[in-house]
């Protein structure tokens, strides 16, 4: 694994001078204290390249024959971002492409790396999951820009043999699209393009953070409970719940309904807010260098995010250390 992460802190109080929030609103409702942004100029592809250099020298080798970056803030519309991340790490010529399912975005490219390995069509896959939301975001939104930081983490997989830590046991993934105007960027796409006249908010991330906070939980339950069965583990046998890092109240209401004590439910949006992508990796990494999660641990992922797309997996923790570039 590896991770990158801006440089740049921006704070509760940073944002509370320019916004009608604050911290003591922010910490309450979501658990954030601060969050990662990049500087002007620096995209996803730039945090995805340092992600995926640091999870190439954890695998101990450069070599993957497949790249899968999943983001929803690619560094151009057109083309994909995958293949020039793959050509700045010295992977020119293997197939490389984007997947957007927003913060589930992770846990799909999970369930591709793991399809194509089990299939023979790729040996190594190299994931990554990185977003720079604060480009995307209305800076005079309150309710998305406590939310959401940058960031990247990435994963390299490959064919192993049952039993052994590090494998992916059981995943599952599901979508409504009913419920696509929940998290959505309105305009700029094909079906209000940019040569249309466009409104200024219509351009930038909007969230109906009430009913989204809703099915998250529901989906996010519902997921890893099946992720569970499909591993064959009782959920009282789980020693870690690495959920998406949306609210922390989210994620203790996941627990809570799993029977999980909180002790064993991974945190880091307090540092680094909602990465979309890049939560679940970074979230893993973190507990991962902190000495939470250790070879054999039974681990449970899951995620809810626009779309409305939702998954679950669940892996034991392979024996290996996180780069972080
Ligand atoms: O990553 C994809 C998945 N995303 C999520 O899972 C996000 C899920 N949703 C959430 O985490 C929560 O809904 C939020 C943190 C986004 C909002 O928390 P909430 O407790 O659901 O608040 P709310 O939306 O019901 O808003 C309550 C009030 C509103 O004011 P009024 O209408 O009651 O006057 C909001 O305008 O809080 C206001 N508010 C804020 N106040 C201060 C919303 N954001 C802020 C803010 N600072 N940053």
């Amino acid at each position: 694994m590896g991770t990158s992460i801006p440089e740049q802190v921006v704070t509760n109080d940073d944002l509370s001078e320019f916004l009608d929030t604050s911290d003591a609103w922010i910490r309450q409702r979501t658990g954030i204290r601060e969050r990662r942004v990049v500087r002007p100029g620096t995209s996803t592809g730039d945090l995805a390249v340092l992600a995926a250099e640091g999870a190439l020298k954890s695998a101990g080798s450069g070599e993957a024959d497949l790249v899968i970056l999943a983001t929803t803030t690619p560094d151009h519309p057109c083309p994909a971002t995958a293949p020039d991340v793959a050509q700045r790490i010295g992977l020119t010529g293997v197939p490389a492409f984007d997947l957007s399912a927003v913060c589930s975005g992770f846990l799909y490219g999970l369930s591709c790396a793991a399809g194509f390995i089990r299939s023979g069509a790729a040996e190594r896959v190299l994931l990554i999951g990185a977003d720079t939301y604060s480009t995307i975001l209305n800076p005079t939104d309150r309710t998305t820009r406590a939310i959401f930081g940058d960031g990247a983490g990435a994963m390299v997989l490959r064919a192993g043999h049952p039993g052994e830590p590090g494998e992916l046991a059981g995943v599952t993934l599901g979508s409504d699209g009913a419920l696509r105007d929940l998290i959505t960027i309105p305009e700029g796409g094909s079906r209000h393009p940019v040569g249309d006249e466009l409104t200024a908010e219509g351009r930038y991330f909007t969230m109906r953070g009430k009913s989204v906070y809703r099915h998250a939980v529901q989906r996010m339950v519902e997921s890893a409970t099946r992720a569970c069965e499909l591993a064959g583990w009782r959920l009282s046998e789980v020693d870690h719940l690495v959920a998406h890092q949306a609210n922390a109240r989210i994620i203790s209401a996941v627990g809570e309904r799993l029977r999980l004590p909180a002790e064993r439910c991974a945190v880091n949006l307090d540092r680094l807010g909602n990465t979309a992508a890049a939560s679940i990796p970074l979230a893993l990494a973190d507990a991962a260098t902190a000495g939470a999660l250790r070879p054999g641990h039974r681990t449970l992922l899951t995620a809810f995010g626009g779309g409305a797309t939702w998954g679950g997996a669940a892996l034991t923790w392979p024996d290996i250390t996180p780069v972080a570039v």
